[in-house]
């Protein structure tokens, strides 16, 4: 991944966790948490709401389009360039604290459970800022799909959000991601992904 400069006041956080684990939810109270304290907080999603993100949810997670999942991997990563162009880093240079649903991460997590090399996977998202702070949020998939209505996506079978759990888990081992337990309430939840992020801003 590529290093953002030292000296910014810009911030980028991304927010992880296997479908249906609160992100989504977390990261829009993240940033209403954030704009209260004054904060110039925006919400980004990936895949991006871009003309490949929105080609990406159309046709492949969505749609009937099945492509080899080396093709997968290389749309997702090639979804992130432009959204970093466009979005990101346009963003973290107007001093913006930018909170990302998903990012490089769930490209390690859900391609690498399709047995691709992470190595390669890497390679193609050499690119990629690092961002500033890395949260996880673990739920075990059994809670998850009591809590999901529907499926929505090709990747939620319980064989493979199971897989990509335990890749998420070898991240936080490897320090690329903070973990923050997910099974709790809402609000519990909420607090807890507050204390880091503040305690991050203090210090930066
Ligand atoms: P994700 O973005 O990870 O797919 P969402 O934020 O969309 O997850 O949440 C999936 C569902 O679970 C939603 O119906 C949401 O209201 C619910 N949910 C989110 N967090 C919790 C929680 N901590 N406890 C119970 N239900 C939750
Ligand atoms: P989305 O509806 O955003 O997921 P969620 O249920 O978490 O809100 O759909 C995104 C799907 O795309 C999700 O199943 C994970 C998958 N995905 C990858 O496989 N690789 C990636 O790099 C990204 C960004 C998403």
């Amino acid at each position: 991944m590529r290093e953002m400069p030292r000296k910014r006041k810009g911030v980028f956080i991304c927010i992880e966790g296997i479908d249906g684990s609160g992100k989504t939810t977390q990261a829009h109270l993240l940033v209403e948490t954030l704009k209260i304290k004054a904060y110039d907080a925006i919400y980004t999603t990936e895949p991006s709401n871009g003309i490949l993100g929105q080609m990406i949810r159309r046709n492949m997670l969505q749609g009937s389009l099945r492509v080899p999942t080396i093709v997968e991997a290389v749309f997702f990563a090639a979804d992130r360039v432009d959204h970093i162009e466009k979005e990101i880093e346009l963003s973290i240079k107007a001093e913006k604290i930018v909170v990302c649903d998903r990012y490089v991460y769930s490209s390690i997590a859900y391609q690498g459970a399709s047995n691709i090399n992470l190595g390669w996977i890497e390679q193609i998202n050499r690119y990629a800022i690092k961002p500033d702070l890395a949260i996880y949020i673990d739920v075990p998939p059994e809670i998850v799909f009591k809590r999901m209505k529907r499926r929505k996506s090709v990747m939620e079978t319980p064989h493979i959000q199971k897989k990509v759990r335990r890749n998420y888990l070898k991240l936080v081992k490897e320090k690329h991601l903070e973990m923050v337990d997910g099974n709790h309430s809402i609000n519990q939840v909420a607090k807890t992904i507050e204390n880091i992020v503040l305690r991050f801003l203090e210090k930066h």
